[in-house]
């Protein structure tokens, strides 16, 4: 057996937030697994090779969830919230409420959908092309999912709406080590407590509109699938997990669209390219940093011994760019790229529930864009998203010329 190699850089330093490239690769180079720097004293390990990261995923009786989604660790630390019942449980518990989510997220539900996304898609796009300046983040890649989701995940309750984006910023901070940079961001949110108090205000029974998400996980507890605790907490995971997910991941695609012009020329031909648009900025570039898992007890990943109570961090973003895995070609955004197979959404049991949303989102935005707009060029540097579970960028200014 051999020993954990060690790597010098700490995940959650703000310097490698904001450019995480170079960590990616060295942490695919330095071993299958491999011992991280923590300023904040957590023990954590990394993996940023594909083929580990894909064994990990599919093997839930070694590798628990109900330990954490995120860098506490749940058997020792008090967690920062009411654990999830659905990403922060393991089978055959996560099964049965998996089993819901998975109905009531139907194929025939996202048909109804995909009308109003569609409206709401030529909607904000007129608008873009009034405008003709604006910033992809702020006014394309937040306002879409913003007019959207909140109505299908919920329905009611359309004022206070921007309680959602604190709520994010607040789960998605707190899921890392609450380092300086951290605790600053979390004691600058407006009201975060009002916040808290609005999300589950909303999941409520009387709250949720006839139709929605939400009402649809209610009407499980009639039927004798759900306690009522496990509906509200099951409508807040998608409000926590689909808002800024899916922002992230669509200016993301947008971001480098515009900063590869022969890519964007490519849609604008065939906008039928939207959809692979977004799995290609989702391979390219994770906007979920890591996702987390609790070895069940000290074991080996590749002949590395590992510590029942060290952290693994799944460094999508590194698995993503494995030469091993997608070739030479690995660094290039390129949209004609069969990118299926990504780990962005995660896999295994539990794989991104909600990723049929999300594509459904991407797919009316990005081909109503390709079709009604020629070029988009950049008019300013973007800004990237330092944040301890989320990646981006929080401005993304162009310009855009009609079709
Ligand atoms: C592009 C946007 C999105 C990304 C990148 C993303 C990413 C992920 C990832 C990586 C996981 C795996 C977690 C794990 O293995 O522990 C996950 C799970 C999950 N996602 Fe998403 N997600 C997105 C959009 C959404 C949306 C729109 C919703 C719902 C409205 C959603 C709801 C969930 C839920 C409830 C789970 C937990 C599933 C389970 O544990 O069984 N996500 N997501």
């Amino acid at each position: 057996m051999s020993t954990i190699p060690e790597l010098d850089i700490d995940p959650f330093a703000e310097d490698v937030l904001a450019d995480p490239q170079d960590f990616f690769t060295r942490l695919r180079e330095t071993g299958p697994v491999v011992k991280l720097q923590q300023s904040e004293g957590h023990d954590i390990v990394g993996v940023g090779r594909d083929a580990v990261m894909r064994a990990i995923f599919e093997n839930s009786a070694d590798f628990l969830n109900s330990r954490g989604g995120g860098i506490l660790d749940l058997a020792r630390d008090e967690p920062f919230r009411t654990p999830g019942v659905l990403q922060e449980t393991d089978p055959p518990y996560h099964d049965r409420v998996r089993k819901v989510m998975t109905d009531v997220i139907s194929p025939r539900h996202l048909r109804v959908l995909r009308q109003e996304f569609q409206k709401q898609a030529d909607e904000l796009v007129d608008k873009l092309l009034d405008l003709q300046e604006f910033d992809a983040h702020t006014d394309l890649a937040e306002a879409y999912p913003l007019r959207v989701i909140p109505d299908a995940i919920m329905g009611a309750r359309p004022y206070g709406r921007e309680n959602l984006l604190r709520y994010s910023v607040w789960l998605f901070e707190s899921m890392g080590p609450k380092t300086p940079r951290a605790k600053q961001v979390l004691e600058s949110v407006e009201n975060i407590q009002g916040a808290l108090a609005w999300v589950t205000e909303s999941t409520k029974r009387e709250n949720v509109s006839p139709g929605s998400f939400g009402a649809m996980l209610w009407e499980a507890v009639d039927q004798g699938l759900l306690t009522a605790d496990e509906a509200g907490l099951m409508t807040r995971s998608l409000v926590g997990a689909g808002v800024d997910t899916t922002i992230y991941a669509l200016g993301m695609a947008v971001n480098l669209l515009v900063d590869n012009p022969d890519q964007y020329a490519k849609l604008h031909a065939d906008p039928s390219l939207g959809k692979f648009a977004f799995e290609e900025g989702l391979r390219w570039g994770s906007p979920v940093r890591q996702i987390w898992r609790t070895p069940s007890r000290d074991l080996e990943i590749e002949g590395v011994p590992v510590r029942e109570e060290q952290k693994i961090m799944l460094v999508m973003g590194a698995a993503n760019h494995d030469p091993e895995r997608w070739g030479p070609t690995a660094a290039d955004f390129d949209i004609t790229r069969d990118a299926s197979g990504h780990l962005s959404l995660g896999r295994g049991i539990h794989a991104c529930v909600g990723a049929p949303i999300a594509r459904l989102e991407a797919d009316a935005l990005l081909s109503t864009l390709a079709r009604r707009v020629k070029s988009i060029e950049r008019v300013g540097p973007s800004t990237p998203y330092v944040n301890n579970s989320l990646r981006g960028w929080t401005s993304i200014p162009v310009r855009i010329t009609a079709a």
